[in-house]
């Protein structure tokens, strides 16, 4: 097995050009709901995000993953991503746990995730199959400038 002792993960706030460049490798690579997503795009979602998780084997970028929450009730985290290359050596874990243990994160009530296909490695981590909640809009993202109704105009 790969060894992994030297792997660091780091808190980010926002990632350069050539770390996002690297990020749409690994996600074209491994991530199959993520693999069209542009530069412009993961920049806007990363600065949304907090915390956002990286990890490195010395500069070469081999997970990722970003939780969005209100701090207080509700956590989700997202884009949970390590390379092929890495897998199967306890790095997902530590990832997932490396988010789960920031304060922004750690001091909610409940955390979700959505998953398509790996249900067990989040079970290995304590999440529980919950079928009762969800819910989804495939929203038409707008990209032309919102126009708020009169009560909702920010002054
Ligand atoms: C899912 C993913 C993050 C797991 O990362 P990883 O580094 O391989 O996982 P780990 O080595 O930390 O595994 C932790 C535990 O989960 C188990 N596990 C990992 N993947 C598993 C799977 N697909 N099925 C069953 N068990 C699994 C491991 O055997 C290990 O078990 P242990 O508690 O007995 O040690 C990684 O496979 C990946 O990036 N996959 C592609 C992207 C993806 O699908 N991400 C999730 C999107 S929701």
């Amino acid at each position: 097995m790969i060894d992994c002792s030297h792997v660091q993960f780091r808190y980010v706030e926002n990632l350069t050009f050539e770390v996002l460049e690297q990020l749409q490798q690994l996600f074209r690579l491994a991530a199959f709901w993520a693999k069209d997503r542009c530069r412009e795009d993961l920049a806007t979602a990363i600065a949304h995000s907090h915390p956002v998780v990286t990890v490195w084997d010395c500069d070469r970028l081999i997970g990722f993953s970003r939780a969005t929450s209100d701090g207080v009730y509700r956590a989700t985290i997202w884009d949970v991503v390590i390379h092929p290359d890495y897998q199967g050596a306890g790095l997902g874990r530590k990832l997932v746990q490396t988010v789960l243990s920031h304060p922004h994160v750690s001091r909610t009530e409940r955390v979700y995730l959505m998953t398509t296909h790996q249900q067990p490695f989040y079970e290995r981590i304590g999440f529980e199959t919950n079928s009762s909640t969800t819910m989804v809009l495939f929203n038409q993202p707008m990209t032309a400038t919102v126009s708020l109704p009169q009560e909702a105009t920010v002054q």
